[in-house]
């Protein structure tokens, strides 16, 4: 017999995770079963990318550590690896709740040790804070914020609404790493060039499907592809690029190589110009 952990979530897991979660929702009941399928398999690769923002978060600890972060945001930090564990299970629940059985917590999806090219140490885990946090979960807080929107379930709005309420916390991290005077001008200059690059590879990652993928439902906790690609942008462009003006990075490379995309972001402000 395969050991339980390999089958399920922990035992412990109702209790401390998804126990404000409603057990019932007509609007899954009232479903088709391809859609409820194709919905489960949707909130099961959520779960497995929860669990790797999990590692990643762990990852992010060590480098925090080692530069001798502000304590507060470390402690954030290391928080944000138990609420990434916590957001499996809410997305594991969901996707039971739409397969109409228990289904299998996920495995960890590869993440290795944060590297940028021939960054330093120091360097690289700045770059992974604004990678991690300034970037991904901030844009993976408007994601949920325009799931949210067209739900009515009761079960998918609490899961998403749990998700939600960690992720704005978790790109909080990121802005108040960028906020400390150990982040200081010559590291905001690097960061500056560094913007495209980080940008690209984000971009990408959100626009990226599997093979075979087709959009489920909406109204259910995912997003049209198309409409995934708009909201990614006006998260960049709204949030992201105001976000780094404010603590002083010069986005004016990642404005410039939004524009050869298409984007429609504002030119840079210039020098002095308040
Ligand atoms: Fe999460
Ligand atoms: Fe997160």
């Amino acid at each position: 017999m395969a050991p339980e952990s390999s089958m399920s979530a922990p035992r412990t897991w109702p209790a401390i995770a998804v126990d404000a979660l409603p057990e019932v929702d007509e609007t899954i009941t009232a479903l088709p079963w391809p859609a409820r399928r194709r919905l489960a398999e949707a909130w099961i690769g959520r779960a497995r990318g929860e669990l790797g923002a999990s590692a990643i978060f762990s990852h992010l600890v060590g480098g925090l550590l080692q530069r001798g972060s502000d304590p507060e945001l470390v402690w954030l930090a290391s928080k944000a690896v138990s609420d990434e564990l916590r957001h499996t299970e809410i997305c594991r629940h969901l996707a039971s709740a739409y397969a109409g059985e228990p289904v299998a917590w996920p495995e960890c999806p590869p993440v290795s040790a944060p590297a940028y090219g021939r960054a330093s140490p120091r360097f690289t885990t700045t770059l992974h804070v604004v990678h991690s946090c300034c970037l991904s979960e901030t844009i993976g807080a408007a994601y949920l914020q325009g799931c949210l929107a067209p739900a009515t379930g009761a079960l998918v709005r609490a899961g998403l609404r749990a998700l939600l309420r960690d992720e704005i916390n978790h790109a909080r991290i990121g802005w108040g790493y960028l906020g400390d005077p150990r982040f200081d001008a010559e590291e905001r200059r690097e960061l500056a060039r560094a913007l495209p690059l980080l940008l690209e590879h984000v971009r990408t990652r959100w626009r990226t499907r599997p093979p075979g993928w087709t959009d489920p439902v909406e109204g259910h906790g995912c997003m049209m592809r198309a409409r995934t690609r708009e909201v990614v942008d006006e998260a960049i462009v709204t949030l992201v690029l105001p976000g780094l003006d404010h603590v002083g990075v010069d986005t004016a490379d990642a404005r410039r190589y939004l524009q050869r995309l298409g984007v429609r972001v504002d030119e840079p402000a210039e020098p002095g110009a308040s």
